[in-house]
């Protein structure tokens, strides 16, 4: 079994997020590779049986939340059958940001097993929590 981490970021967090839970899953052993939004490996994610996707809260703090350029993640290539967890980086208030992106997945057709949001100050605990719960549910799965 193979996973990838696909991301958005612009100011770093989710790509560090990103870079950081596909060391975390490699090391429990699930090999796991990383790319960014606009540099993907069409071949590896093409291999990969388990997908994270991930992005950062985009909005005005406290209304109108959605995932970080939503436009590119509903453009990404189809991810259909592919099991797939979605995470965001926050700052104070995500909103409804995050069912936004479980449904932007759904979308591209995409078997949504969970999501789970990381706040920008907890990274690395965030990061600890959500590789522990990606293993839970692919493995039970
Ligand atoms: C334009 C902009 C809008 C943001 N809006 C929100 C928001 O509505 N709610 C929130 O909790 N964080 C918000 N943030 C904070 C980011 O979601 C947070 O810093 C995130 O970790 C950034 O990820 P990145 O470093 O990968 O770009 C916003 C950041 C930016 C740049």
């Amino acid at each position: 079994m193979e996973a990838v981490v696909i991301f958005e970021s612009l100011t770093g967090n989710t790509a560090k997020a990103g870079y950081a839970i596909a060391a975390g899953l490699s090391e429990r052993g699930l090999p796991t590779s990383a790319f960014p939004m606009t540099q993907i490996d069409y071949q590896a994610l093409s291999n990969a049986d388990v997908v994270i996707l991930g992005s950062w809260v985009d909005g005005l703090l406290l209304v109108g939340q959605r995932p970080g350029r939503l436009g590119r993640i509903r453009a990404l290539p189809a991810l259909a059958g592919k099991r797939t967890i979605v995470f965001l980086t926050y700052a104070i208030d995500p909103g409804r940001a995050l069912t936004k992106m479980s449904d932007a997945a759904t979308a591209l057709g995409a078997e949504v097993l969970g999501g789970q949001l990381i706040r920008r100050d907890k990274l690395a605990s965030g990061v600890a929590d959500f590789v522990d719960r990606v293993l839970q549910v692919t493995v039970d799965a």
